[in-house]
């Protein structure tokens, strides 16, 4: 996978993905990343790239020609046309299933806005998607790009050790994971759960399960809606809801 990053602080990307596990798969040569600055197009002396909004209004507005010559430039060199990418608080939230989707394309390209955002017209020209990673607002798109980036990357094979792990985590099946221990047995006087300790993987499992239900009915009941439960923890879920209601009063 071979990611683009159109952004006016291409350091603040290149520095961060190039640690860690992304750094590693960046090493292996499973993804790469390439930061473009796209003051570089900007034809101005001064090379600026933004100025005030037609209108009225508070702050800068980035211009549309430095952002379509950095695309198109990119496309030129590529021999064709990737999916753009624009990182705003007004696009669709991001989630694992458009992570999923996004991880089989072969090149992504990642707008990065800054100031009060980026002249309509060449968002209209070549942007494919728009993307926010949540409902609050940053100062840039350069957090929510590596956001993205390093969710992504986590799904191309080989990217982690097991490949396993991609899929049996949190969000698998909409349920949220279930918690982990590690030695000492115990610590604090606190102790490891005695059925992990136990050896029985049936039971394990069982209670895993049965874990992840009860934290995704406390910290996010909503995503139970679409979850499958067999019928025993159909009935697990049901037990849970009425104590909490009888605690809850
Ligand atoms: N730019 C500023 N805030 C953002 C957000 N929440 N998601 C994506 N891009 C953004």
């Amino acid at each position: 996978m071979h990611f683009h990053i159109l952004t006016l602080f291409p350091e603040m990307v290149t520095g961060t993905l190039n640690t860690s596990i992304t750094g590693r798969a960046m090493e292996k040569g499973l993804i790469r990343v390439d930061a473009v600055n796209i003051r570089d197009y900007s034809k101005d002396k001064h090379h600026h790239v933004d100025d005030a909004p037609y209108g009225g209004g508070a702050g800068m507005v980035m211009q549309p020609g430095p952002v379509f010559d950095a695309y198109e430039a990119l496309a030129a060199r590529l021999g064709k046309r990737p999916r753009v990418l624009y990182m705003t608080p007004q696009g669709r939230v991001f989630n694992q299933d458009i992570a999923r989707e996004l991880a089989q394309e072969e090149d992504l390209v990642f707008l990065c806005g800054h100031y009060e955002g980026i002249d309509e017209r060449v968002l209209e020209m070549i942007v494919t998607d728009h993307i926010s990673i949540g409902d609050y607002v940053l100062t840039g798109g350069e957090l929510p790009a590596m956001v993205m980036i390093d969710c992504i990357s986590r799904l191309i094979p080989g990217v982690l050790n097991n490949d396993v792990s991609a899929e049996f985590e949190s969000f698998h099946d909409n349920l949220l994971e279930y918690p982990q221990y590690t030695r000492p047995e115990s610590f604090m006087g606190r102790r490891v759960p005695e059925v992990l300790l136990s050896g029985h993987h049936k039971n394990i499992g069982q209670w895993r399960r049965q874990k992840a239900i009860e934290r995704t009915l406390k910290e996010r009941p909503d995503l139970l809606e679409q979850a499958s439960l067999t019928p025993k923890e159909q009935a697990f879920l049901e037990e849970l809801k009425k104590s909490a209601e009888l605690t809850n009063g």
